[in-house]
């Protein structure tokens, strides 16, 4: 019903507090060109997530879901030098154009691509026993959300961060009985999440250019 207001909201939220971008909008440019599907954050969410990553001080970051590294490089720009982005993504074509647009952007230096399901990498990550990652963005697939989620837990400190993307999906998440495996994936990340004592967590409900939709965030314990 309000999508035209939202859209215009958001125009006008992006004139006041992004304005112009050209590493941001090469990057949208590409992806659209790339026909890839639409489900990059908004440019108000990617600058959300670049001040909270600027607020907390965070140095380490992982994002599950690359895409064509839109969000990648908000949180890129978001780290002090030394800083790293790890992003994970299991499609090579999506991996190849966030790795041209991420260049374009000036920060290949700091963003490490791995290709593969994170189903795969995130226990590789693990094995690695590297420093744990002070902030986290899972946006992939909703089906294995519960596991993502998971793993992003046992890579993070207490007082680590967790923003987990698409929690409504348009008010779908309160359908109980709902046969979309977005919506049952996202049900029971939400069901494991209540009873989770590692974490404290919110929900907050968006409206915007991509819709009806929300974003679950997490601290560790
Ligand atoms: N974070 C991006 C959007 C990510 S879209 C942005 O806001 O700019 C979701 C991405 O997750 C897609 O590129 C898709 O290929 C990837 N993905 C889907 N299933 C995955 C899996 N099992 N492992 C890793 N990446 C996956
Ligand atoms: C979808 C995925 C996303 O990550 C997103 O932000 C919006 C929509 C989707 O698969 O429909
Ligand atoms: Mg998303």
């Amino acid at each position: 019903m309000s999508q035209e207001l939202w859209t215009n909201v958001d125009d006008y939220i992006n004139s006041i507090a992004i304005g112009t971008d050209a590493a941001l909008e090469a990057a949208s440019a590409a992806a659209v060109a790339a026909q890839l599907p639409p489900i990059s954050v908004t440019p108000a969410y990617g600058k959300l997530l670049h001040l909270m990553v600027r607020a907390q001080g965070a140095q380490r970051i992982l994002e599950i879901g690359t895409l064509a590294g839109y969000s990648t490089i908000w949180l890129a720009r978001a780290v002090p030098p030394g800083g790293r982005v790890v992003t994970l993504e299991s499609n090579e074509r999506h991996a190849g154009i966030a790795r041209a647009n991420i260049e374009r952007a000036g920060l290949t230096g700091r963003i490490e691509i791995r290709l593969g399901s994170a189903l795969v990498t995130l226990p590789q990550l693990a094995a690695e026993q590297q420093p744990p990652f002070d902030f986290t963005f899972v946006d992939a697939d909703r089906t294995n959300l519960a596991e993502y989620f998971d793993w992003a837990v046992t890579l993070s400190h207490p007082g680590s961060v967790i923003i987990v993307d698409n929690v409504v999906r348009k008010g779908g998440v309160i359908d109980a009985s709902s046969e979309d495996p977005n919506v049952k994936g996202v049900r029971r990340f939400n069901d494991r999440l209540k009873a989770d004592t590692r974490v404290t967590a919110t929900m907050m409900q968006t409206v915007s250019a991509k819709g009806h939709d929300g974003f679950a965030m997490a601290l560790v314990l």
